[in-house]
């Protein structure tokens, strides 16, 4: 230890001092909004339009970058995304799970800790405002961002969102919950060109204060939130970002809130006085950034006019300073400044635990007939694994840079912990790749086009029409061969038709990649191969490509063009396959899709390639098969009545196969519950639309709400997650203290581990409404989850307060209860109701 002399400390002590006397807002001991006040009185307002915008994106570990000014002792307010862990490319960072493993965990707790160890990487890498969480209902399991997010139900998103944000504010960074409001579907998002018109959610006001916008108010009003960020789409006609009823009248307003709103990246600033007077406070990136994609920086230079000219009052401006500071100085970020930087090493073996833990606690088993799992060297002496999924391979994270993509990741694979467990309790584990997994596959080289390579045709529009731009051969298509005078050209409108001969080398069933941003569409002999395709070919056929792409108006990460890839086909890898299955006591099958920000499940909810068609035919030959899923999202399965067990792992993180090993072999029962609905089909669920008029049609009934009043059967239940025990729920009392109109409505019951092991049940509160609240069959108002050791009980208490009963009354733009008999429900799923009783509640 350093030893410092008594008298420098005192120098010190009177330097600090004397400092702080001039500087009131680095007086610690004065409240922080009377700092904040002194801090924006120095400023003038040239400092305080530069406070308004990016200061240059790529500054350190930014992605948005306000400059403080450190001669008045503040420091920079530095964004980043996102929601699972420290994205945008950097390194040395935790790979977290995506945060629907955190809902299906449905555990506050470990939400919260999820938020705290987000924040904590962000801040080691010199970040300050952590760009989550994700708050957005699922509307349509199709959407890109359905593992980003967390439930298709309110109550549930809202008790994550407050936990969420808790979790980060606890170490000091801003949240920044996303994104305000009703975006649902990527489709469309940026907007169609010229006019960039971006989809319009066409909602109600009741179905926007009941479904689409609890999450944000309890963000906000619970949690605290720091900041808000508004969305590209449009609300009812205006851009959120824009929106007056939703910004200043119901956000600020009704709300109270009094952090700051930061429009969405590139797109979401659409005008100056409009957006300023509807209320954001932070156009993003701004400056040349905006310009170079053909859109104006609507703050900056407008943004002085616009007060010189009087369209905005000068005290707004103080109030947008104000705003974009004031949790910096709540949450001790003018105190405690960020140190890190972009290179620090943030990755904790802390943190990789609480990836595993989330992976133990939120992966979901949804069915296992006849105790197939767990395993044991007693069922199962035998056990082969298939698919590149159980490998380093696994799809663990989306592509997109607003999550983790980080090079240093060390995937734990599965494969690896399953055979390490095999040779511990003398277990034979062997592995066959079966299929080829979800990822990018190797770029198809020159020599298997004929005359080595493929005509490439460009047009500067996104339809492959009007005048040709330019021609070109190309030895194989990749992002790296895309005419650097086209992606150098702003805006960026381009497409390509590429145009050849493929020569397979083998015979056999070939898979084939589609990398990139964009639509990108490939053809075999004039049929369609989706991307992940599969297509039987022959050695030595020759076989007509052509593959059209438009890169749209995607322009998230900055790479553009497409690369095509290729699996070659190779039927020993079928037969070896084949006789694994039959050899083995259990086939544990590893399965993905690879879904991103940016592009909405093309595929409908089918696995992609031919996955559904390996399961089935592996599943034949096998005595029992269990099917283990990384998916964003629900998916179909055709399969299902033919296979013995089925584990949804989500996109899981690093950690995936330490958690897996001891799911699969018991160490830990399962305890993830659905935060979202599986369809039997596909036409069961909301679509995403291609319009940019989106009406929100089905109103209320999103997700289980549309399942119970339709009667249509799901495939698995919200709520739904089995474990390796038995529970009972019993002796439901329902009590309401009428006296105390109040108060809340307490649920009891007993719930009792009746199987064989230690087990976690989230015993789930819905409650159904009085006819003439006009509310779907029964919504969710309450849950707990709780441990007990085999044959443990435990006495459960889920309360609810009569304002969580409250409908919204569009007569009166408000929050009513409504008079009559309530049905208070409790079970395991929201398809599998063990106890109800009914209450006459009147207000
Ligand atoms: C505000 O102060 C900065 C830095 O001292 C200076 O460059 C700028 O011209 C000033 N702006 C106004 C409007 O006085
Ligand atoms: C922008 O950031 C740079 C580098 O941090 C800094 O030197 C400059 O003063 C900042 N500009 C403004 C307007 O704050
Ligand atoms: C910081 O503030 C001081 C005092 O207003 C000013 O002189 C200086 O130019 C500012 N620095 C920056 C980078 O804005
Ligand atoms: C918000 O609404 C209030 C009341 O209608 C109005 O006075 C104010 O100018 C509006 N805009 C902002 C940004 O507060
Ligand atoms: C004031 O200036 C802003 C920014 O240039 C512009 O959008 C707005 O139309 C102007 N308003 C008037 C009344 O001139
Ligand atoms: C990872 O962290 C180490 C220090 O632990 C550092 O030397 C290295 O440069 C970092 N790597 C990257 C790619 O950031
Ligand atoms: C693609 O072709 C280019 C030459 O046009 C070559 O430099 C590059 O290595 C090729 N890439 C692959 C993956 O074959
Ligand atoms: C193709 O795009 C251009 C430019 O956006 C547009 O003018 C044209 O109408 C489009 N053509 C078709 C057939 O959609
Ligand atoms: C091709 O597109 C680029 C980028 O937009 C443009 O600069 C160039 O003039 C175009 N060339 C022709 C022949 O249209
Ligand atoms: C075909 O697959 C087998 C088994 O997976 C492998 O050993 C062999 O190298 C593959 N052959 C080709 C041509 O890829
Ligand atoms: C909930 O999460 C917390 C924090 O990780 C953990 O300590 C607790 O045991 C969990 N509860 C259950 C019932 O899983
Ligand atoms: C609901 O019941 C309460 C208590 O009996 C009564 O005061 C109130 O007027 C009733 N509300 C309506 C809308 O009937």
């Amino acid at each position: 230890m350093r030893v410092i002399p008594r008298s420098l400390f005192a120098i010190s002590a009177i330097i600090t001092t004397v400092f702080a006397a001039q500087h009131p807002w680095l007086d610690a001991s004065l409240a922080f909004e009377e700092r904040l006040l002194a801090f924006i009185g120095t400023l003038n307002d040239t400092q305080k339009y530069a406070m308004l915008t990016d200061n240059g994106t790529g500054v350190n570990a930014c992605i948005g970058h306000i400059s403080g000014n450190s001669t008045l002792g503040i420091p920079d307010i530095c964004m980043g995304d996102g929601p699972a862990g420290v994205g945008n490319s950097l390194n040395n960072v935790t790979t977290f799970p995506a945060p629907v493993v955190a809902a299906s965990t449905w555990n506050t707790s470990v939400q919260y800790a999820y938020g705290q160890a987000l924040a904590q990487e962000h801040l080691g890498k010199g970040r300050n405002v952590v760009l989550a969480p994700t708050i957005n209902i699922l509307r349509s399991p199709l959407w890109a961002r359905a593992a980003e997010t967390f439930s298709e139900d309110p109550w549930l998103t809202a008790r994550m969102a407050v936990a969420g944000v808790k979790g980060i504010q606890s170490q000091g960074a801003l949240a920044c919950p996303k994104h305000l409001a009703a975006y649902n579907q990527d489709t469309n998002r940026f907007g169609i060109g010229p006019d960039w018109v971006t989809v319009d959610a066409q909602v109600d006001r009741r179905v926007l204060h009941e479904l689409y916008l609890p999450a944000f108010k309890a963000a906000v009003q619970e949690g605290d939130a720091a900041s808000i960020m508004c969305s590209y789409n449009r609300l009812n006609g205006y851009f959120t970002c824009e929106n007056d009823w939703l910004l200043n009248q119901t956000l600020r307003q009704d709300w109270g809130f009094k952090g700051f709103v930061v429009a969405d990246w590139y797109f979401s600033t659409r005008s100056t006085v409009g957006a300023v007077m509807a209320g954001l406070d932070i156009s993003m990136p701004g400056g040349d950034l905006t310009e170079s994609y053909g859109f104006p920086d609507y703050y900056g230079e407008l943004l002085v006019d616009a007060v010189q000219n009087s369209s905005v009052p000068s005290a707004r401006i103080d109030d947008m300073v104000a705003r974009v500071w004031r949790y910096m100085f709540k949450l001790g970020q003018i105190d405690n400044p960020v140190a890190g930087d972009s290179i620090a090493h943030v990755r904790t073996q802390a943190h990789l635990d609480l990836a595993q833990q989330m992976v133990e606690d939120g992966s979901v088993l949804l069915k296992n007939a006849e105790s197939t799992l767990p395993l044991s060297s007693a069922k199962y002496p035998k056990i082969a694994i298939f698919g590149m999924d159980a490998t380093t391979e696994a799809q663990v994270s989306e592509n997109h840079g607003g999550f983790v993509i980080d090079s240093t990741m060390v995937v734990q694979a599965p494969l690896e912990a399953l055979q390490r467990r095999g040779a511990a309790e003398n277990i034979s584990v062997k592995y066959a790749e079966a299929y080829p997994g979800t990822g990018q596959f190797p770029t198809i080289p020159s020599s298997m086009f004929k005359d080595g390579g493929v005509q490439a045709t460009y047009y500067t529009n996104t339809n492959l029409t009007g005048p040709v731009n330019q021609t070109e051969f190309v030895r194989n298509i990749t992002m790296a061969s895309y005419p650097s005078a086209l992606w150098q050209s702003w805006p960026q409108v381009f497409s390509t038709i590429y145009e050849g001969t493929f020569l397979p080398s083998t015979t056999g069933t070939y898979h084939f990649s589609l990398y990139g941003q964009g639509t990108a569409l490939l053809y075999l002999d004039g049929a369609l191969v989706a991307n992940m395709g599969v297509a039987q070919l022959e050695a030595g056929s020759e076989v007509p490509l052509v593959l059209k792409y438009d890169m749209g108006y995607s322009l998230s990460t900055g790479a553009y063009g497409v690369t095509l890839g290729v699996d070659v086909g190779n039927a020993t890898r079928d037969a070896e396959a084949d006789a694994l299955a039959q050899w083995a006591d259990v086939s544990i099958i590893f399965v993905s899709d690879r879904i991103s920000e940016g592009a909405d499940s093309g595929l409908g909810l089918s696995l992609p390639g031919d996955q559904d068609a390996v399961i089935a035919r592996l599943s034949a030959l096998s005595k029992k098969t269990v099917v283990v899923l990384n998916t964003n999202s629900a998916v179909l399965m055709p399969w299902e009545g033919s296979v013995d067990a089925v584990l949804e792992a989500w996109y899981s993180g690093q950690q995936v196969g330490l958690a897996l090993e001891r799911l699969l072999f018991g160490d830990v029962s399962p305890s993830g519950k659905l935060p979202l609905t599986f369809p039997r089909a596909l036409e069961d669920a909301v679509q995403i639309s291609n319009a940019v008029d989106v009406p929100y049609s089905e109103g209320l009934y999103v997700g289980y709400r549309a399942y119970d009043a339709s009667g249509v059967e799901p495939l698995y239940t919200f709520g739904h997650g089995l474990t390796y025990s038995n529970f009972s729920l019993n002796s439901m009392t329902a009590t309401w203290d009428d006296n105390n109109r109040s108060g809340d409505v307490s649920v009891k019951a007993t719930l009792e581990n009746v199987g064989p092991v230690e087990a976690r049940q989230v015993v789930q509160l819905y409650v159904g409404y009085p006819e003439q609240a006009e509310e779907p069959p029964k919504l969710l108002k309450g849950f707990e989850k709780i441990a007990l050791h085999a044959g443990e009980s435990k006495l459960v208490d889920l309360r609810v307060n009569t304002d969580d009963l409250k409908v919204w009354d569009v007569s009166v733009e408000d929050w009513v209860f409504v008079n009559g008999t309530y049905n208070f429900m409790l079970g395991f799923s929201a398809g599998d109701i063990r106890l109800h009783q009914e209450l006459e509640l009147r207000m």
